[in-house]
């Protein structure tokens, strides 16, 4: 893939670093794709939820996973098997579970299969999630970590949800993001890490528009 043509760029962090406000600006700047991968493990959880499906299950596991649809649009609205579930995959129910279902081997083996397959199609691509710079894209021509201390992610996760109207508890937001960070760094399969290539941005004191500009820079340097 050409740099100056196709540039891929991969951006990894914990929950609440900012990560996809960040990814889709820097996407809309560079009129590349933007792919949000925590998105495809949400609508799997929501539908592990939906159908009560045991995730110790493999058999009814896979089986789901064969028969499932996940289609991402270009105004980012997420569709599970043909229904718009953007506002559904957000709710806590899912926050709540999507860790433990993403540790699962036959989960990821599948939206791994599905995100590589839209990257090697795609003209340009920004994505974000655990495991991309590790696993997604390896080869990507710029990696960057997100990360911010624990009270900064917990506070704009917070704020997030309250404009959307939903009203939850410091403590409870705190305590799932703490408990999310956990799972997602310590699973066996593909756990998030920083890869050794890649630029650490700590967002903690940054504004949004300080990361976004830091990353097109980074990235207009090496660009033709
Ligand atoms: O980015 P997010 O908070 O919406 O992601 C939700 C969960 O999905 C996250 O807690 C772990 C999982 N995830 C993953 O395991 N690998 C990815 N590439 C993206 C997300």
């Amino acid at each position: 893939m050409s740099i100056n043509n196709f540039p891929q760029i991969a951006i990894d962090g914990p929950a609440g670093a900012g990560k996809s406000t960040v990814a889709r600006e820097v996407a809309r700047r560079l009129n590349i794709k933007y792919l949000d991968t925590g998105a495809m493990y949400r609508a799997i959880t929501l539908k592990v939820i939906r159908n009560n499906i045991d995730i110790e299950d493999k058999q009814t596991l896979e089986e789901m996973l064969k028969n499932t649809e996940i289609e991402l649009d270009e105004e980012k609205r997420v569709f599970l098997d043909d229904e718009d579930v953007t506002e559904a995959i957000r709710q806590p129910d899912v926050n709540a579970m999507v860790s433990p279902v993403s540790c699962i081997s036959l989960v990821r083996r599948r939206l791994v299969g599905i995100q590589q397959k839209i990257a090697s199609e795609s003209g340009g691509i920004i994505m974000e999630g655990r495991d991309i710079a590790s696993k997604v894209i390896p080869d990507a021509h710029f990696k960057f970590y997100l990360d911010a201390s624990l009270e900064e992610r917990s506070r704009r996760r917070l704020k997030e949800q309250l404009e959307k109207g939903m009203q939850l508890a410091e403590d409870k937001v705190t305590a799932d993001i703490a408990n999310r960070d956990k799972i997602d760094s310590s699973r066996d399969d593909s756990p998030l890490t920083v890869v050794e290539d890649a630029i650490i941005i700590d967002t903690t004191d940054m504004s949004f528009e300080e990361v976004v500009n830091k990353i097109v820079k980074e990235v207009g340097v090496r660009l033709r």
